[in-house]
């Protein structure tokens, strides 16, 4: 897929005040500081558009992104982040739960794993949310760059081990670096395939 444009549209503190749900909506989600807002940017050409930052917690709310005129990225808050009050992290669960289970153009959520470490159980228990939910979901692994590729692939299958444990499918996943731009075209692939799909009867 060509991209166009990619442009920011609103960040909202519920889905209730995001764009009308009249296109298809990707979004990426994960620990705070797994790479989120840089895949983001990887994957439109525009190392500026989401915020990042050196500092876990830089994305607060849920923020639109108009991509070609045709579909929407997601850039949502991380989970994880130590020092986050219990009350701002109820207001997370949330803001993420009620976002996740009633955005009704939702075609699948990205969730991010930083492929630099072995399986963490903080990321196997949301992925568990999003089964009793019934969201679909993909699985990408981030910042492939910053470790060698046997460590990489270890700690992918190792994770994925670990998910047969409790799945019966296991998700589609892919490598990815920010960095070096690794992962791009296959994501944009299936994003396309999906937009396809979009509204046709299930
Ligand atoms: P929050 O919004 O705070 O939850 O973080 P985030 O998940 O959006 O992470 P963000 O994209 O802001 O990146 C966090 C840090 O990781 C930044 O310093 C990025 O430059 C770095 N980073 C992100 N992706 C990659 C990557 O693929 N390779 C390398 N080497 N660094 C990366
Ligand atoms: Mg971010």
């Amino acid at each position: 897929m060509v991209i166009r444009s990619a442009t920011y549209i609103i960040s909202s503190p519920d889905h209730t005040k995001s764009p009308a749900p009249d296109r298809p909506e990707y979004a990426f989600i994960g620990r705070s500081n797994v790479g989120k807002s840089s895949l983001i940017n990887m994957l439109v050409s525009n190392e500026k558009l989401a915020k990042t930052s050196g500092t876990p917690g830089k994305t607060q709310l849920i923020n639109h992104f108009n991509v070609n005129d045709e579909w929407y990225i997601v850039d949502l808050p991380g989970y994880g982040f130590a020092k986050v009050s219990q009350s701002d992290r109820r207001r997370w669960e949330q803001m993420i739960e009620n976002y996740l289970r009633k955005r009704e153009n939702l075609e699948t959520v990205f969730v991010l794993i930083d492929s630099r470490h072995s399986p963490q159980k903080i990321d196997l228990e949301f992925l568990d949310r999003l089964r009793k939910w019934n969201v679909p979901f993909c699985l990408l692994f981030t910042k492939a760059d910053k470790e060698n590729q046997r460590t990489v692939s270890k700690n992918v299958k190792d994770f994925l081990d670990k998910m047969r444990e409790s799945w019966q499918f296991l998700p589609q996943h892919f490598v990815t670096s920010a960095v070096k731009k690794m992962g791009r075209d296959k994501i944009l692939a299936l994003i396309q395939e999906m937009n396809a799909e979009f509204g046709a009867p299930q």
